[in-house]
């Protein structure tokens, strides 16, 4: 059971600093007893000097497509086609514009702005004593993977050694998993403690990856924390979170983010009072098998009109542009004054930066309206009128009714995951 004396662990960033973590004891209460998790965003698409980032956009929807794709193969295999987003199929591997493959130096971009690093990152624990690692908080995927010493090609990250641990053990089976550029990632399972915050998994399956892509060199993550279902597990395990729950280490069956400029945080096991008001508005899982944090009943306005109703959405925060079925992109954008297409290939459109258009998703409850600050990913390039907006036509290969709500969206509500109830709630912010 959980310890009925609140733990409030506030962790800070691994690579910042080293503050001691605060525990305190308390009465628990129903809600706000969970645990805190700061996280830190170090890139966007739009760069210091406001203008888009094209190859990081790209990068972007490669490995969305990659990363869908492995979890439909994942699906398949752990549950069955049955229970696929309706029109869901796999594609073929995705892979990178030949000028971004390689070392794919294009342009006056540095390398350190051109990789995909468009996470959220936060701290976790992995072993005992604990080995630290900056972690990727991905709604949209349901494994964890860190680089293992013996990675020759993961060196500039924080490495597992499995020898240093004295509760973890190697465990029968394999990992693997591509990336889009022609390489792949895999290595061994083992079973140890994982700690994200105060919350401890005991016995948590996950990858050792100790073959890396070179994609990933300079990526601020060392890895990546699923928090989707077993049923998109690649490991066929129960994930991080679902653990924790079945061990009692988390006092609710719930998590939530809030994402902003700065203060956001990943709360784990309930909800921080603090951070929204008013109620939250939660809305059924379509379906408790697809293992996505997939709901229903989405409508699109622009300017307050309607342009789009009556599809799904899966809420993804390892993605940041709003990803569409290419048809319902264009149907979008044919309904934005100014609009035009800036990449066909990319199904990425521009508008005039000074009449970015007020975008809102509704599941038929309250208004969640992004700030056109937020749609606007930045100038088409220098000296130009005209800015590219954060929603692209991308076949994810979910369905042609499905689309894809990344960051961009969870910046306009705190965002609740409610395992217990099998929905996904939204509330104002504070
Ligand atoms: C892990 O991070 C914590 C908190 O930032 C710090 O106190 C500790 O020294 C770190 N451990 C190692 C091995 O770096
Ligand atoms: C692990 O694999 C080895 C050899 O393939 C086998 O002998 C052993 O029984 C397996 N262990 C488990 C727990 O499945
Ligand atoms: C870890 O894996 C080993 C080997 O499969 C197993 O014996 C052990 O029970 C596992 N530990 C936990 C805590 O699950
Ligand atoms: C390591 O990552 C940093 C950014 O986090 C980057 O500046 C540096 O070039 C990388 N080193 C190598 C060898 O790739
Ligand atoms: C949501 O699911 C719960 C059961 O988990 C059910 O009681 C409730 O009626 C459902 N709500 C809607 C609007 O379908
Ligand atoms: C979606 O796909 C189905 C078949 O899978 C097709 O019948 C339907 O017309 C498509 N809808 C749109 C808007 O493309």
């Amino acid at each position: 059971m959980f310890c009925k004396a609140t733990l409030i662990t506030t962790v800070a960033l691994a690579l910042l600093s080293s503050a001691t973590p605060i525990t305190r004891d308390e009465p628990s209460v129903a809600t706000g007893s969970g645990i805190r998790v700061p996280l830190y965003k170090r890139g966007s698409l739009k760069n210091a000097d406001g203008i888009f980032n094209y190859d990081k956009a790209v990068r972007e929807l490669v490995k969305l497509k990659n990363k869908h794709r492995q979890n439909l193969i994942n699906l398949e295999r752990n549950v069955g086609r049955d229970a696929f987003p309706l029109g869901a199929e796999i594609k073929a591997l995705a892979s990178l514009p030949a000028h971004l493959l390689g070392n794919g130096k294009r342009g006056a971009v540095p390398l350190t702005d051109q990789r995909d690093d468009l996470e959220w990152t936060g701290p976790i624990t992995i072993g005992t004593p604990g080995q630290n690692f900056t972690i990727d908080f991905d709604t949209g995927s349901s494994d964890l993977w860190v680089p293992v010493a013996s990675c020759d090609s993961c060196k500039n990250h924080s490495l597992f050694d499995p020898t240093k641990s004295s509760t973890g053990q190697k465990v029968n089976g394999s990992f693997s998993i591509q990336y889009g550029d022609g390489s792949s990632a895999s290595g061994d399972r083992y079973n140890d403690t994982v700690t994200v915050g105060g919350v401890a998994a005991k016995g948590q399956i996950f990858a050792a990856v100790s073959k890396e892509s070179a994609a990933f060199t300079d990526d601020p993550s060392d890895g990546v924390l699923g928090l989707g279902f077993p049923a998109l597990s690649n490991l066929n395990t129960s994930p991080f979170f679902f653990t924790a729950l079945e061990q009692g280490a988390a006092p609710e069956g719930s998590f939530a983010f809030k994402l902003d400029q700065s203060g956001s945080e990943l709360f784990i096991g309930g909800t921080n009072p603090s951070l929204y008001k008013g109620d939250i508005e939660y809305h059924n899982l379509t379906s408790t098998l697809s293992g996505f944090w997939q709901i229903g009943g989405a409508s699109a306005t622009v300017q307050g009109k309607q342009v789009a109703s009556e599809f799904d959405t899966i809420i993804d925060s390892g993605s940041t542009i709003i990803t569409a079925p290419p048809a319902a992109a264009a149907a979008f954008w044919g309904s934005v004054e100014g609009a035009k297409v800036f990449d066909k290939d990319e199904g990425l459109w521009s508008v005039p930066c000074d009449s970015f258009p007020e975008v809102a998703f509704s599941w038929g409850g309250k208004t969640w309206t992004i700030s056109p600050e937020d749609f606007n990913a930045g100038q088409t390039e220098e000296g130009s009128k005209d800015c590219v907006g954060a929603l692209a036509g991308s076949d994810l290969g979910l369905g042609n009714s499905t689309w894809l709500l990344g960051d961009t969206f969870m910046k306009s509500a705190y965002t609740v995951f409610s395992v217990d109830k099998r929905a996904v709630g939204f509330a104002q912010l504070a």
